[in-house]
């Protein structure tokens, strides 16, 4: 056990470094974070802030050396660096985890590999082979970096057998990518799966996300799915977490199809999005679970406490001078989180609010009210 005294190192200091950070110092833990921008939104709430890039081997090894745990809620870090770290330091989720899902190119191998449903795929690295995987897969699809994307970016849908792949490509600029078949979902969810270092795992309650412009926009929980899919949903997410032999945090993000078939689009190995509705709904959020889970702590219940309905608020609410962030602090059911980031930006994640309610449907009529009021 790494006990409340000691210092987590934390790669990557964003929203969900922030919200860890906070948890952490909550529990009376040291907290540092690493991260190339200052005043990161992170480093406004932890002891310390490294603020060196991420390829800076010395840097990173300072950080090892200020920490007694390491992980990460940034997933574009070179794992050749971070073994180095992880010789000198315990980093969890395991680095290998990390390999695979840091690149969606080996999280679909991984996924085929280990016979975890998963959307057709094939690898594309210039037009003639996107022009192949074209055929192979069918229309619609979408064509997806394999690294780097978040938030949709690196994306492209392509509709039509006839498209043009040359201008794809070029529009696309992508050096690898996985071209993707189209998956007609009734609804798409995801699953926080939460191991301690003794192996124990806690399961949050399924989320039913609801994404505008490939951007997160709405998490309903519990989702709106009937229960032998969610404990379908809910094994799946287990065995993956086993698979890669996770100490911390996976998210999982999957599609339920009309027929109830799921398939699984993507992993995270750290806090997600689609979690910070367990702020304020949950018994334990999902930022001290993960604090309790890479320290050895005894995890914590993942109880429900109310339905409830997260909604994230992007810099377009800036658009017309600051939001109206009094109506969603005069609603008795409501919570405002801002991630004291400067310079609102269309798509950027400023914040989120969460409303709760008896049940699922008057939570979300409340955040449907303080969306448009917001
Ligand atoms: N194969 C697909 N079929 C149908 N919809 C898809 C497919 N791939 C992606 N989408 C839609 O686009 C959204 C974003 O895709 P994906 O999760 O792959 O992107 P991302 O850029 O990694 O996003 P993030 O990391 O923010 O989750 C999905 O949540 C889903 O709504
Ligand atoms: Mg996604």
């Amino acid at each position: 056990m790494i006990l409340p005294g000691k210092t987590i190192g934390m790669l990557g200091g964003g929203q969900l470094g922030r919200m860890t950070a906070q948890a952490a110092r909550s529990l009376g833990y040291n907290f540092v974070v690493f991260e190339p921008s200052p005043n990161c939104p992170a480093s406004q709430v932890a002891d310390q802030q490294i603020t060196a890039d991420y390829t800076d081997i010395d840097a990173l090894l300072s950080l090892g050396k200020a920490s007694d745990v390491i992980s990460y809620e940034f997933e574009n870090v070179s794992t050749d660096a971070l073994d180095k770290l992880a010789e000198v330091v315990p980093l969890y989720p395991n680095t290998k985890a990390l390999h695979i899902c840091q690149n969606r190119e080996r999280e679909k191998a991984f996924l085929k590999e280990n016979d975890f449903p998963h959307a057709p795929f094939e690898i594309v690295n210039d037009p003639e082979s996107l022009s192949k995987a074209l055929k192979t897969i069918g229309a619609p699809c979408v064509l997806k970096t394999a690294s780097f994307g978040y938030d949709g970016k690196g994306q492209q849908k392509i509709d039509s057998l006839d498209a043009d792949v040359n201008a794809i490509w070029k529009a696309f600029d992508g050096k690898r990518a996985v071209l993707e078949g189209w998956i007609e979902f009734d609804i798409e969810v995801s699953v926080m799966v939460s191991v301690g270092s003794n192996g124990e795992s806690k399961i949050f309650p399924v989320s039913e996300n609801i994404h505008t412009n490939h951007i997160l926009d709405l998490s309903i929980v519990p989702a709106r799915i009937d229960k032998e899919i969610r404990s379908r949903a809910e094994s799946l997410a287990c065995e993956v977490a086993q698979k890669l032999g996770i100490i911390g945090l996976l998210g999982v993000e999957l599609f339920v199809l009309k027929n109830g078939e799921i398939v699984i689009n993507e992993l995270a190995p750290r806090p997600h999005n689609s979690g910070h509705y367990t702020l304020d709904g949950c018994a334990t959020n999902q930022f001290e679970q993960f604090v309790r889970a890479i320290c050895g702590l005894p995890l914590g219940s993942t109880e429900l406490i109310e339905p409830i309905v997260m909604v994230n608020i992007l810099g377009d609410s800036w658009e017309n001078g600051d939001p109206n962030f009094a109506a969603i602090l005069e609603h008795p059911k409501a919570k405002l989180h801002l991630y004291g980031k400067s310079g609102p930006q269309k798509g950027r994640k400023m914040g989120h609010f969460t409303v709760s309610g008896k049940t699922v449907e008057e939570a979300f009529e409340g955040a449907r009210y303080l969306k448009n009021a917001l």
